[in-house]
């Protein structure tokens, strides 16, 4: 799977990590972050990993920062991207079975490289469950277009 990454300063070692665990597994990965001694404003990474998944160049994205929260947030901004800050691996699982993100976000200052691998494998391996649950994504896309789905 392509797969597009994106880090600030504060996560440079995870994204690292997190970049490594993946092409071990046969992944291609694009980096958008930033390297060691760099430092960022993290809305910049996030929009450059939202726009290669938006867009279609990458199938799926991950953006760490301290929290996972700003950069989240950012990435969220951008047409048609759906990313879940998330800390544990059911979470991973579940807003891709359920929401059908295209993202995710975690905090280099909340997780350690173990558990982000368990969350990468849960993101990476788990499909879009559809039905009522795709209603409902649609019902999400309804609201970025027209401000509401009322
Ligand atoms: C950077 O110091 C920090 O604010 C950032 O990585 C992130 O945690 C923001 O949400």
């Amino acid at each position: 799977m392509k797969i597009a990454i994106g880090n600030d300063h504060a996560a440079v070692e995870l994204k690292e990590h997190v970049m490594q665990y993946l092409r071990d597994k046969g992944h291609e990965v694009q980096d958008f972050g930033i390297a060691a001694g760099e430092s960022a404003d993290y809305p910049r990474q996030a929009e450059k990993v939202a726009r290669a998944v938006a867009s279609g160049d990458a199938e799926r994205g991950i953006v760490i920062c301290g929290t996972g929260v700003g950069i989240s947030i950012a990435a969220n901004k951008v047409r048609g991207i759906r990313c879940a800050c998330v800390s544990e691996p059911v979470s991973a699982q579940l807003c891709r079975a359920h929401n059908n993100c295209n993202m995710i976000a975690f905090g280099a200052r909340i997780i350690g490289p173990q558990m982000a691998e368990a969350i990468v494998d849960a993101f990476v391996e788990t499909e879009a469950l559809g039905g009522r649950h795709a209603n409902r994504v649609n019902l999400i896309a309804q609201l970025e277009q027209d401000g509401t789905c009322l």
